[in-house]
């Protein structure tokens, strides 16, 4: 039986503006319309607001603006995804979680979300800054069945459909910084950790960790991130609903998922790739554990590299670590 809070929250959000009536309701789900009642009561208590009309139903007036597993499960499958959401107030990092689930044996694709992480992790080792703001802190977990040398660029292809599925949907000119940082005018807005855990040939599963800055107010965060980071709500001057926007980065990533197994990125990545990086034809500094290489960045090859031509002329291709930008932008 389809879980009655999801049919109701679909069947709202599908008329929107209009009124969606009660015994109709009812009737579906094969319950009174006192028992339609309840429930709505009880979605009020968890944020939701409706307004209520003899004669004509129920309208949905506003949504909470914290993460709702039913509500984000409802838009979803509104837009032809099946894939079960798991949310909490608050948890020790999405990406651990998914890998318990995923250890436990839960079927995939499926997601974790969280309003808050107290251990939040970022790339390289950092930690990811999570308080309880309106943000995304979301985990989706995959078993791909991939080889491991797959793992670099599927990262890129879902990180770049999400940095696509933002610039759609809000008409931000989103950018990514090799691998995985996606920004607006240099301040970050996005952050993605993939990881995964990997049998001899195979990449037995895959946690794709996205930090979405969605309604926080980065003003207020530590110094450390306050300078270099942003958020939707303050590009875009007004809050954002939080539950629509989770639902639209949730099925960029599964939507660029299938894609990618089904071997439909490559026509389009190239080209993807070319108007969202923001590093092509500029002076970077790539560092990791081992080395620092300096040059202009030209692109990514194949697996996911990124490209650096050196002032000695020769293509050096970085695979890991970090990327700054230099002083010296050679073009736009
Ligand atoms: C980075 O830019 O360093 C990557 C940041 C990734 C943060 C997200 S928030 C949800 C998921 N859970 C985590 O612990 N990390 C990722």
């Amino acid at each position: 039986m389809p879980h009655i809070d999801k049919t109701i929250l679909k069947s709202l959000i599908e008329e929107r503006s209009d009124f969606v009536s009660g015994s109709q309701l009812a009737g579906e789900l094969g319950i009174s319309r006192v028992g339609i009642w309840a429930r709505l009561e009880k979605l009020r208590a968890r944020g939701f607001a409706f307004e209520a009309v003899r004669h004509r139903g129920y309208r949905l007036v506003e949504e909470p603006s914290g993460p709702h597993d039913r509500l984000l499960e409802s838009y979803l499958e509104l837009w032809g995804i099946d894939m079960p959401v798991y949310c909490h107030e608050r948890i020790d990092s999405t990406n651990s979680e998914a890998q318990r689930l995923l250890a436990a044996g839960t079927g995939t694709p499926f997601v974790v979300v969280a309003a808050a992480q107290d251990s939040g992790r970022g790339r390289l080792g950092r930690s990811w800054y999570s308080p309880s703001e309106g943000n995304l802190y979301a985990s989706v977990a995959f078993r791909p069945g991939l080889p491991p040398g797959r793992m670099q660029l599927i990262t890129l292809w879902l990180g770049l459909s999400l940095c696509a599925g933002l610039r759609g949907e809000f008409g931000l000119n989103v950018g990514i910084k090799w691998p995985n940082d996606l920004v607006i005018n240099g301040r970050k807005l996005a952050g993605i950790l993939t990881e995964a855990r990997v049998d001899s040939d195979l990449m037995r599963d895959l946690t794709f960790g996205v930090g979405l800055n969605i309604n926080g107010d980065p003003s207020q965060w530590p110094a450390e991130v306050s300078g270099i980071a942003t958020s939707l709500r303050r590009e875009l001057r007004e809050a954002v609903p939080f539950n629509k926007c989770a639902a639209c980065v949730l099925a960029s990533i599964h939507t660029a998922y299938r894609d990618f197994t089904a071997g439909r990125h490559e026509e389009r990545f190239a080209d993807l790739w070319k108007q969202a990086d923001v590093l092509l034809g500029k002076q970077v500094e790539a560092r990791s554990k081992h080395q620092s290489i300096a040059g202009t960045a030209s692109g990514i090859d194949d697996s996911g590299a990124l490209l650096i031509k050196t002032d000695s002329g020769n293509t050096v291709a970085v695979r890991a670590g970090d990327v700054s930008l230099g002083t010296n932008p050679v073009s736009a």
